[in-house]
């Protein structure tokens, strides 16, 4: 197999407008190799241009037709192949991205000592672009002294090293050290492409994001619920994680994998996400409420499921209020300082528009800030963007145009941190 990478001089001519973005996916040598395909299928399918570079012993693991088949390109893992375009510099040299997926104890060893010996090594020590690093390895060697210098020492230069996953390893054994979920080191790449290497400004902070929409149970197979899918919730818990915070997710019946490097607590009904969020918000510098709680609940749920009757009429659901989070958290600050973001998803009426409305909730909420959805139409709702204006108890109003839900997390942090100490 040979490598023949893209002709380009360079990381600026690479990262010009109009042309696609180059990412390098390093693949080092874990049992975890098979799921870099999911993440270079991710990349591929969302119109990067990947260039795939494999360690020998990744070779070990998944072959180069699998790689070369999905990435469109030939892979190799030395520096005697194509040598006339020089691999060893120019792949590293012409990426807007690297990204290594698994990263072996051994990888980040390398990568932190500047040692080369093989293509991804010489890659990683010539790229100028944003490194992320998915670690996969047994708990031992994520724990070990040796380990946590090196990944002390990526980060200190500027490399993203993302917290590996709990749970299950290769073999029996369960602990820290599996590799995060393809698609939360995709989520995580990608940003760190749009926005570059990350700045860990909100390191030392704690922040508690809730997500999801919560579900009030009418009987064991009926329940009251809504349509919040939980992405702009865990987009936000990503991003903050991203920035160095430590995060509780307190995550309302959401069907996504875990982000990676954040606590989860899931949560079925409101009251149960009113406990979590009150008792996390205990230590947080940040609460976000981007989870739809239900408002009402039954005064009781039936035991048995509710039967059709014979002469059809319809049974009387007696409903009754649940505690509204946001203000209970907002009046009652557990910290002084602490900052308290709301969502307001709003269709405009006769008493108002969509900002009228959500600038009287605001006030009526006694937050500090309120992300302000128009869902006229149902838009948002598991859509993968966002459209909001930021408003500040302040006096604030920030208007964040169409983009991704991971863009907008991005600005609501910024407005969070300009908040802080204020
Ligand atoms: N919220 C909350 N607890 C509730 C209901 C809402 O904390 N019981 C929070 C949401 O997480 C969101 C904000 O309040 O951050 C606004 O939610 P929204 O549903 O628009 O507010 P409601 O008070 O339910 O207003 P409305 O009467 O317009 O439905």
């Amino acid at each position: 197999m040979s490598t023949s990478p893209e002709p380009g001089s360079d990381h600026e001519a690479a990262s010009r407008p109009g042309t696609r973005p180059r990412v390098v996916l390093g693949v080092s040598g874990g049992i975890a190799a098979y799921k870099a395909c999911e993440v270079l299928r991710r990349f591929t399918e969302s119109g990067h241009d990947v260039t795939v570079v494999p360690t020998a012993a990744a070779l070990e693991f998944v072959g180069a037709p699998t790689w070369a088949a999905l990435s469109g390109k030939p892979v190799s893992p030395d520096v005697w192949t194509d040598v006339h375009v020089v691999p060893h510099v120019r792949i590293g040299q012409g990426a807007d991205l690297v990204v290594v997926v698994p990263a072996t104890a051994d990888i980040m060893a390398k990568a932190a000592h500047g040692l080369a010996d093989d293509l991804l090594t010489n890659t990683l020590l010539t790229a100028r672009c944003p490194v992320v690093f998915a670690p996969a390895m047994h708990t031992e060697m994520w724990e070990h002294p040796a380990t946590a210098a090196n990944v002390a020492t990526l980060r200190a230069r500027g490399s993203v090293v993302i917290e590996p996953a709990e749970g299950r390893l290769t073999g029996k054994d369960t602990g820290k050290g599996r590799l995060p979920d393809p698609d939360e080191i995709f989520e995580l790449a990608s940003q760190v492409l749009v926005r570059g290497a990350v700045a860990p400004d909100l390191a030392g902070r704690h922040v508690v994001v809730s997500a999801g929409g919560t579900r009030e149970h009418l009987d064991p197979v009926r329940f009251l619920g809504n349509r919040s899918s939980g992405l702009q919730g865990y987009a936000l818990a990503r991003a903050a994680a991203a920035r160095g915070a430590s995060v509780t997710l307190v995550s309302a019946n959401v069907s996504l994998p875990d982000p990676a490097g954040v606590k989860v607590t899931h949560v079925g009904t409101t009251a149960e996400l009113h406990d979590a969020v009150v008792e996390a918000a205990a230590a947080a510098d940040a609460v976000v409420m981007a989870a739809a709680p239900a408002d009402f609940r039954p005064v009781a749920a039936r035991k048995h499921k509710i039967k059709k009757t014979a002469d059809g009429s319809a049974p009387t659901l007696e409903l009754v209020q649940n505690p509204d989070i946001l203000a209970t958290i907002s009046h009652d600050r557990a910290r002084p300082g602490q900052v308290v973001v709301g969502f307001a998803a709003e269709t405009g009426d006769e008493s108002g528009t969509v900002l009228d409305l959500a600038a009287a909730k605001l006030a009526r909420k006694g937050c500090d800030l309120m992300v302000v959805n128009d869902v006229s139409g149902g838009a948002v709702f598991g859509s993968p963007d966002n459209e909001a204006v930021v408003l500040g108890a302040d006096g604030g109003r920030r208007a964040v145009p169409r983009g991704s839900k991971s863009a907008l997390a991005h600005v609501v942090w910024d407005e969070v941190l300009a908040r802080f100490g204020s």
